[in-house]
């Protein structure tokens, strides 16, 4: 067991939200294990650094399920319905199956045209406002995957900027009262969409995963299809808009790398590769139970459903496996990052991440040859909570 005292990093407010990169490294400094009470209120074990970090992802003996959360967590699950990320091998495994070839590489490949067509409607919005002035955020970052993952589903234009405000709620929101209720407004949005789709199947993606069975026969519950809806809308958009947000940040703040990607652009795939790396959005995966004593490098972390939760984005930068690491260098070999994740729930949607990124930066950085930062960096607000790592708005001007 730990001697060390609960490190209270909701107690650090802005500070940690701002910038938690220098919490976690003086943390991983002391060791990979330590006790933690995160904004949430929660008391978790917190594992930094990237040996440890990656070895926990993948560690079958922590549980997605939240009947193994301990009662005395005060913990309680966000979202509607069984999902990928509330279960473990064999329902994942059996989950998995049945929507995996649905996000091939060689699939994703293929939404690149329409990917670019949307990119350049919105860029072409953007560039039409008056003042050569925008929030990033809102006119590319949110609305490009947000369109895509709703294409891709079949969710109609109309409810995208109410799916927005609960989701957000649902992701980063410390205040447990608004997480309920936007969770309960999203249900009911989702059990009608559902019941719509049942009724008129489009061409769409939830029309197939209602009444497609795999080899075997097998079909999606109900509750399995409210989760699978749930996790792929919310996945599927709030962490690519910050992947964008926050690597357009980084370039528009490293001005050599930003001129090093404009004077070529072929560089685009590694820099988003180093975007993953030094500014992932994930900061911390969703919550993991223990099932059993965990012993991390020395450290017992008791079993009884325990919440451990693993420090993402320290161990992108831990600099026993990224040399100089809080540099950002879209030059160098980011690969190995677990932005993404490790193990069994490593993201399903990462090939589509990696396109809509690629093209949404690129397109940006070749239509504003002067695109600039329009707020001072240390005036941004961030999201708040440990799962997103994103600005609010990212205020630009070209
Ligand atoms: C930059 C963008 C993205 C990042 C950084 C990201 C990150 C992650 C991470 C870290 C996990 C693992 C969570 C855990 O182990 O607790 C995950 C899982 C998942 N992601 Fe993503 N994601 C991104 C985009 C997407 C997109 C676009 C989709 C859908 C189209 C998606 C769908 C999923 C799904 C379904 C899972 C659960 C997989 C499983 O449990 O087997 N993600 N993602």
């Amino acid at each position: 067991m730990t001697t060390e005292a609960i490190v209270d990093l909701g107690a650090l407010g802005e500070r940690f939200t701002r910038d938690p990169y220098p919490v976690y490294a003086e943390l991983r400094a002391r060791g990979p294990v330590h006790r933690v009470r995160i904004p949430e209120g929660t008391d978790a074990w917190l594992v930094v650094g990237y040996e440890e970090g990656r070895a926990a992802l993948a560690d079958q003996r922590l549980s997605k399920q939240w009947r193994n959360a301990s009662p005395a967590l005060g913990v309680h699950q966000v979202a509607s319905g069984t999902s990928m990320l509330s279960t473990d091998a064999p329902v994942h495994t059996r989950l998995r199956k049945l929507v995996t070839r649905e996000f091939t590489p060689r699939r994703m490949q293929q939404l690149v045209p329409r990917v670019q067509q949307m990119t350049d409607e919105l860029l072409d919005t953007m560039l039409a406002r008056p003042g050569r002035a925008s929030d990033l955020v809102e006119s590319l970052a949110f609305p490009l995957p947000m369109s895509v993952i709703c294409e891709l589903l079949g969710v109609p234009f109309l409810d995208r900027e109410a799916f927005r405000a609960w989701s957000n709620t649902v992701v980063s929101s410390i205040d447990a009262g608004a997480r309920r209720a936007a969770t309960a407004e999203m249900s009911g949005f989702l059990t009608g969409l559902l019941s719509d789709k049942r009724k008129q199947p489009g061409e769409d993606l939830m029309s197939a995963l209602i009444h497609t069975a795999d080899e075997e026969g097998d079909r999606l519950s109900g509750e399995e299809l409210m989760g699978m809806a749930w996790l792929l809308l919310v996945a599927g958009h709030e962490t690519t808009v910050n992947l964008i947000a926050n690597g357009v940040l980084a370039l528009l703040t490293h001005p050599q790398q930003l001129g090093a990607l404009r004077a070529d652009p072929g560089l685009i795939d590694g820099a988003v590769e180093e975007m993953l790396r030094y500014a992932g959005p994930v900061e911390t995966p969703t919550y993991r139970f223990t099932t059993e004593p965990l012993d991390i490098a020395g450290t017992v972390i008791p079993g009884g459903g325990e919440l451990v939760l693993v420090a993402m984005a320290d161990a992108n930068r831990d600099p026993d496996r990224y040399p100089d690491p809080d540099r950002f260098d879209i030059t160098r070999d980011a690969r190995g990052h677990v932005a993404f994740g490790h193990g069994i729930h490593y993201c399903l949607g990462a090939p589509l991440a990696r396109i809509e990124a690629a093209v949404a930066i690129g397109s940006l950085l070749e239509r504003c040859p002067e695109l600039a930062l329009d707020a001072d960096p240390q005036t941004l607000d961030w999201r708040t909570g440990m799962l997103i790592r994103g600005p609010e708005a990212l205020p630009v001007r070209w």
